[in-house]
């Protein structure tokens, strides 16, 4: 599936993402180094963190769980808002567009 990532200076890169991977490998493994990833897709860091694109919140659903939390001790938490080691890649999220969102 392809997924298009805006990173935070605006620019936007096309991957081509394995099926079954996280959306924050993806990135990662694309040359796409703002995201830190921490923990390394554990939910225990929020270094992840992308904007979901409106469009795109119904099929990627929204955070649950230690996931939630983390995301309420980000200062940047808005609509959309994701772990990016938490969404996995599947073939009905082809074309999906997240932002990564500012530093914390
Ligand atoms: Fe640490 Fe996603 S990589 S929470």
């Amino acid at each position: 599936p392809k997924l298009i990532v805006v990173d935070r200076s605006g620019d936007e890169k096309t991957i081509d993402a394995g099926e079954g991977i996280s959306v924050m490998e993806a990135i990662r493994d694309n040359g796409v180094d703002e995201l830190l990833a921490l923990c390394g897709g554990c939910c225990s860091c929020a270094t992840c963190h992308v904007f979901v694109e409106e469009d795109w919140r119904g099929p990627v659903g929204a955070a649950i769980g230690d996931e939630d939390d983390l995301l309420d001790s980000s200062d940047h938490r808005a609509a959309g808002s994701r772990l990016s080691c938490q969404i996995m890649m599947t073939a009905n999220l082809d074309g999906l567009r997240v932002a990564i969102a500012p530093e914390d």
